[in-house]
C-alpha cells in the first residue's frame, strides 16, 4: 500500500491503495465516487469515461499512480447542479433508457464539445463511438450532443 494524492472534481483527496490500482476502483471504492460505472473493465465499453485535464479516458485502465499532476473529473464534478450544456441536453432529449451507460457517454460528449464545440455527425460519431450503449440510445445521444453544441 501508498499513500496517493491527486486532485479530483477541485479537490486534493489522498488515497492508500496499490499505485497499480486502476482509477476506476479508487473512484467507486475508496471515494465514493460511483457515478462512473464499471463494464468490462478492458477499455472496449466507455462506461467507465472520466475526464483527465479535459481530456477523456477511461477510468478502468489507467493506473492511479500515473495520474501525477493532472486533474480528474468524474461526472459528480462536471457541473455544481447538474446543469452542463450536455446534461441539459441530455434532459431535453430524455436519452437514458436504463442508465447504465450514461455517466460514460456524458464525459465523452463534453471532453467532444470541450475541444471542438461545433462537431460535424462524422466527428460525433467518431468521438462517441467508443460508448457503448445496451439500450440503443445512440440517436438521441447524438440528438443531444448538436443541440448542447448550440449552447457550450
Ligand atoms: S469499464 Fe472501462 S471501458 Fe469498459
Ligand atoms: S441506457 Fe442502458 S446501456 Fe445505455
Amino acid at each position: 500500500m501508498t499513500q496517493l494524492s491527486f486532485k479530483i472534481n477541485g479537490t486534493k483527496k489522498e488515497v492508500d491503495c496499490d499505485p497499480e490500482t486502476p482509477l476506476l476502483w479508487v473512484l467507486r471504492e475508496h471515494l465514493n465516487l460511483v457515478g462512473t460505472k464499471y463494464g468490462c473493465g478492458i477499455a472496449q465499453c466507455g462506461a467507465c469515461t472520466v475526464h483527465l485535464d479535459g481530456n477523456a479516458i477511461r477510468s478502468c485502465q489507467m493506473p492511479v499512480s500515473a495520474i501525477g499532476d493532472s486533474e480528474v473529473t468524474t461526472i459528480e464534478g462536471l457541473s455544481e447542479k447538474g446543469d452542463h450544456a450536455v446534461q441539459k441536453a441530455w434532459l431535453a432529449h430524455d436519452v437514458p433508457q436504463c442508465g447504465y451507460c450514461q455517466a460514460g457517454q456524458i464525459m465523452s460528449a463534453a471532453a467532444l464539445l470541450k475541444n471542438n464545440p461545433a462537431p460535424s455527425d462524422e466527428e460525433i460519431e467518431s468521438a462517441m463511438n467508443g460508448n457503448l450503449c445496451r439500450c440503443g440510445t445512440y440517436l438521441r445521444i447524438k440528438a443531444a450532443i448538436k443541440t448542447a453544441s448550440q449552447t457550450v
